[in-house]
């Protein structure tokens, strides 16, 4: 099995806040966890032990792991820059800070850097709308980030 013991341990302890017949409902942590443990990204196989350890559809983990942007489907870099595409940062320069990416780092929404270093990724309203444009970095916030704030992030990133 792809889920080691301590693995499940940290599942379980989501599992354990919903009543055993509702142990789905720890889908989305047990998929974070999942993910966080296999370098940032989900396989078939771990989806599907995922499915078969909360005792639901393959299908339905499919879908979950489909829909929200937290998840990848394919290997990515050691770190994700997630740079907000909703309408406030859109408005607030964010559609510019992906270009610049772009220009500068060769790096377009959806893909990887070549040394491996980041993934760029848009992401829906990150909930700190009003200071735009707001870049997620791993599990970090920055607000207000302007291109030279960008260049400094990806320098830091190892
Ligand atoms: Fe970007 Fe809400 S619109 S954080």
């Amino acid at each position: 099995t792809l889920l080691t013991p301590e693995l499940r341990a940290e599942i379980d302890r989501h599992v354990g806040k919903y009543p055993p017949e509702w142990k789905q409902s720890a889908v989305m942590p047990a998929l974070t966890l999942v993910q966080e443990h296999n370098g940032g990204w989900l396989t078939q196989d771990l989806m599907d032990q995922v499915a078969a350890y909360l005792d639901m559809p393959e299908v339905a983990v499919y879908e979950v792991a489909t829909f929200y942007a937290m998840y990848d489907l394919e290997p990515v870099g050691r770190h994700k820059i997630c740079v907000c595409n909703s309408i406030s940062c859109m408005l607030g320069g964010a559609e510019a800070l992906l270009e610049h990416v772009e220009a500068r780092h060769g790096v377009a929404p959806g893909e990887t850097s070549k040394d491996g270093k980041f993934t760029l990724k848009e992401f829906e309203c990150l909930g700190a709308c009003r200071h735009a444009p707001v870049v997620m970095v791993d599990q970090e916030y920055h607000e207000c980030v302007t291109r030279d704030g960008i260049d400094k992030i990806i320098s830091k990133l190892d």
